[in-house]
């Protein structure tokens, strides 16, 4: 997606070889109009695929799903980090793992909202090590329902994530795909870019 790759040649900071930050846009300050279009790339992408609702995790993820649930006409919902005073009822959790932090993460979201018919989208901002979108189709599956589909804003093609969740059959629609951050410098997969 080329407004995405120059969005973040612009404004993305390279902070190390393994972490791009990119708090202008998506993980802090947010971007309606760049959303808008990712939501609009997301429904492209899976136009051929049946899709009933879309799942993410908190925060980061929420804004670039609900732009997408927008254009595909299906609801929204996003696994929880936090125990809820109000989210008890018929609750499906799981750990995720963080490398970044060495420490597992509980995840919960509600079995009310996701039933056995449903074709779940699974979306994300970033994909690292793909513990998170792991965690979410582990939800998906307690509820017995089915992932359509793994969508991704940022995809951090030198971490192995995409690869083990394509390996497992997963179809997967990354937005950007990261080679490389080496020298402070971003080099994608494929430059989009004319
Ligand atoms: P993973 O195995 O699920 O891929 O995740 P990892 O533990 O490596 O990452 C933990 C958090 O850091 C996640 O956000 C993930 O989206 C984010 N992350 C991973 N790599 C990068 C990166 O290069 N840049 C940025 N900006 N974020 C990255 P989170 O803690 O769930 O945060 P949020 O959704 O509340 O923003
Ligand atoms: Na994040
Ligand atoms: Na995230």
């Amino acid at each position: 997606m080329e407004l995405l790759q120059k969005k973040i040649l612009t404004e993305g900071k390279v902070l190390s070889d393994h972490v791009l930050k990119v708090d202008s846009f998506l993980n802090h300050q947010v971007d309606p109009k760049l959303m808008k279009e990712i939501g609009k790339e997301f429904a492209e992408r899976f136009s051929q695929t049946p899709v009933t609702k879309i799942l993410t995790l908190e925060s980061s993820g929420i804004a670039p799903a609900v732009m997408a649930g927008l254009y595909m006409n299906v609801p929204v919902i996003f696994a929880r980090k936090r125990k809820s005073l109000t989210l008890t009822d018929n609750l499906l959790s799981t750990k995720v793992y963080s490398f970044t932090k060495n420490e597992y993460n509980e995840v919960s979201v509600s079995g009310s909202f996701l039933q056995k018919s449903d074709q779940v989208l699974i979306l994300d901002d970033f994909l690292a090590n793909g513990q998170a979108a792991l965690g979410l189709i582990d939800l998906t599956k307690q509820a017995g329902a089915t992932v359509a589909g793994i969508g991704i804003v940022i995809e951090k093609s030198f971490q192995d994530g995409g690869d083990r969740l394509r390996e497992m059959g997963f179809k997967v629609e990354s937005l950007a795909r990261i080679k490389s951050l080496k020298n402070k410098q971003v080099e994608f997969l494929i430059d989009n870019r004319k």
